[in-house]
């Protein structure tokens, strides 16, 4: 019997995707495809069943994103969740709700999980010691601080990790970290954070996921051992951020939830969401409903990435709270690759779902397949674009196509796609058929519910070969002309496999399966129903299923992703731009007196390596400056060089030299000052505006 029977009903869940950018294969067949797939058969199995998704809106992810694409990180999340949101609808990823970590209910519930943990004393307090930017009075995240890999002396190592070498690394590992926020050294401040006491719940974590082995995936389950073999130590659940939310702590002014503390508990907030849509009852699907009593069966599809948030943290977090249900089962995926190279969204080699979408438009169901038969379920996968091709034309079109459109063309040839049967409803006639159709439902049933969806998938390929296996062996088309009795059997016959085939397709081909469904005019059915055609049913008119790829849409595609790889091989690293600073109002602006000006004399400043004392014909006068300029040029090499400069500076003593103004440079991220003049001679004293 299923092992599902026992729960009343289930809670579904995908990785939430972080709102930062479009969605790529290896999203789908990561974290997407699996649970649609599981969840879609919970669905024909008339199980009570939601799917929860939607955006992960906080997080550095987010803020970098906003930093280097110069806007806001509102302005990323808005355009973002659209754009996956719309491509998850498209490729038929049926959540009942896809909903956004920035929603008011969302934040609401975040806050009251934290302050629940703390009221009950869950949370260690600790100050430790954090880089902070002076210039920008801020902490900075990780991935805010680069420095030198102390591991392979790479100098563009984020806080966090090393992305040369591979070693994650804490900031304080960097040697010379500066801030992408001002280029400066930031210093180190201590700072206040909420830490979850993980070491405290090892014992029960132990104990909770050695219940498991032999139940959850191997890969899953080892990497759970291996987090708990190394001792689990306590984990901040708060950070010194400006985007996220707030914790809800008089004292913790400014300070944000960890987005680990927020976004699962997206989970949650997102089944309120759909609760209050639809007349539900969210707790039901959250919250344990009686002592020991298994009603609820959570299961959360996710990515390798994200096993120790999902099988560690989250489930701590719950247990902490003490209501909820814990999850039944987290079946992790391993990565895609792609074309024989990680896929890479800062390299852009990826294949971008709302690219696929514009270049094979109504060829969801065949991406659905060839990722499907391509799962990363146990090991990393491979996807090709020959492979996509080979499955395409040799497995949807050859085999399951050619199925279903050589029935349909002789029912309406030979009987004008009339079912007619003086017995009545027809049923199989053939009980070997009969039976293997069985068998394929039972395989089928263990698969899915052993998360096997890559085998599942090739049960019903194998019912579509035993339909042309059967096909071939009666041949209708001979026997219709020696005997018109047999050949009705033989393609009603095939006309009861193909509504199995199309019912039991609707979890991984939902177009498809429709389509199927349309074409016998009936209604679509339940894994226990049978499908009937009664006496006298008319079938509609059919049309191919599937088109082969041609060779050129490859070689397109192949060429696509070459010359993406050369374009990103070929362009220049940049370094990371400051954000912008706050506005300032027009009179600010009109308040500072710029120029134009020339220099006439420069010398170093004695007993100092960055300074130059110059003097500047401002037009107005002749006057001294002393500029930061020293490390980048050679006074003698800047003698009438036209310059912009301040002249309403007020003035200030350097080294004992009195300065008056300040000349305005550019300087880089890295640091490097180039003059700011304008393209052609103007006289001096020229105003800037
Ligand atoms: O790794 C990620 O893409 C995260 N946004 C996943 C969050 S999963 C969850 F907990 F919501
Ligand atoms: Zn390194």
């Amino acid at each position: 019997m299923s092992q599902l029977n026992k729960y009343k009903r289930f809670t579904i869940t995908s990785a939430l995707p972080y709102a930062n950018g479009p969605l790529h294969i290896g999203h789908l067949a990561g974290a997407y495809l699996p649970a649609d797939i599981f969840v879609r058969y919970l669905r024909v199995l008339k199980k009570d069943v939601v799917y929860i998704c939607g955006s992960d809106e906080h997080g550095a992810a987010i803020t970098i994103k906003a930093k280097k694409e110069g806007t806001t990180p509102q302005a990323i999340i808005d355009k973002y969740h659209k754009q996956i949101k719309d491509s998850f609808e498209e490729f038929g990823v049926s959540f009942d709700i896809y909903h956004r970590t920035s929603s008011a209910i969302h934040h609401d519930l975040s806050q009251e999980f934290f302050l629940n943990l703390y009221e009950k004393g869950e949370f260690v307090e600790k100050f430790s010691e954090q880089y902070y930017d002076e210039d920008f009075d801020q902490f900075l995240a990780d991935r805010y601080i680069t420095g030198t890999c102390p591991v392979c002396s790479n100098d563009r190592a984020y806080g966090d990790q090393c992305e040369n070498c591979g070693t994650s690394l804490n900031p304080t590992d960097l040697i010379n970290p500066v801030s992408t926020l001002s280029g400066k050294a930031p210093v180190l401040k201590p700072t206040k954070h909420w830490y979850l006491p993980l070491d405290k719940y090892q014992p029960w974590l132990e104990k909770w996921i050695d219940e498991k082995e032999g139940e959850w995936k191997v890969n899953v389950f080892g990497q759970c051992r291996s987090w708990l073999k190394s001792g689990l130590q306590p984990r901040s659940m708060t950070r010194d951020l400006d985007w996220g939310i707030d914790v809800p702590l008089e004292e913790a002014k400014g300070k944000k939830l960890y987005v680990w503390m927020d976004a699962p508990i997206g989970y949650i907030s997102a089944t309120k969401q759909w609760a209050i849509d639809n007349q539900k009852d969210w707790q039901q699907y959250w919250k344990k409903q009686a002592d020991d009593a298994d009603d609820t069966c959570l299961i959360h599809f996710i990515g390798k990435d994200n096993i120790v948030f999902h099988c560690i943290i989250f489930p701590a977090i719950l247990k902490a709270h003490g209501e909820y249900v814990l999850p039944q089962n987290v079946p992790a995926n391993e990565f895609l690759n792609l074309e024989g190279d990680k896929l890479s969204t800062s390299r852009n080699h990826a294949v971008w779902l709302h690219e696929y979408l514009e270049e094979f438009p109504g060829k969801q169901d065949e991406l659905r397949y060839v990722l499907t038969s391509i799962l990363p379920e146990t090991a990393d996968s491979e996807f090709t674009w020959k492979d996509y091709q080979a499955r395409v034309n040799n497995e949807l079109v050859a085999i399951l196509g050619n199925y279903v459109n050589r029935v349909m063309i002789l029912m309406h040839k030979f009987f004008d796609g009339k079912v007619e049967s003086e017995g009545g409803n027809i049923t199989f006639t053939d009980s070997e058929l009969n039976a293997e159709v069985g068998r394929y439902y039972d395989e089928l049933g263990k698969n899915l519910e052993s998360y096997r969806f890559r085998q599942a998938l090739q049960n019903v390929m194998d019912m579509a070969r035993l339909g042309n296996r059967y096909l071939t062996e009666q041949e209708p088309w001979k026997s219709i002309k020696t005997d018109a009795a047999a050949a009705k059997n033989a393609l009603h016959n095939s006309l009861v496999l193909i509504g199995h085939l199309a019912t039991c397709l609707q979890p991984f081909l939902p177009r498809t399966a429709e389509k199927i469904f349309g074409m016998l005019n009936v209604a679509p059915v339940a894994f226990d129903e049978e499908i009937t055609f009664a006496n006298g049913h008319q079938l509609n008119a059919s049309s191919l299923l599937f088109e082969k790829i041609e060779d050129e849409a490859i070689e397109k595609q192949v060429q696509k992703l070459a010359d993406k790889k050369a374009a990103a091989a070929a362009a220049p690293k940049l370094a990371p731009v400051a954000p912008a600073k706050a506005n300032i109002s027009f009179d600010d602006f009109s308040g500072m007196d710029i120029r134009t000006g020339t220099i006439l004399t420069a010398e170093k400043v004695a007993k100092t390596k960055k300074l130059l004392k110059l003097t500047i014909d401002t037009g107005i006068d002749q006057r001294t400056v002393v500029s930061g300029i020293a490390e980048h040029y050679e006074p003698e090499a800047i003698i009438g060089q036209q310059v912009s400069i301040l002249v309403n500076l007020e003035p200030r003593e350097i080294k004992g030299i009195m300065s008056q103004g300040m000349i305005l440079m550019a300087e880089n991220a890295e640091g490097k000052l180039c003059f700011v003049s304008p393209t052609g001679a103007m006289p001096n004293g020229s105003v800037i505006r």
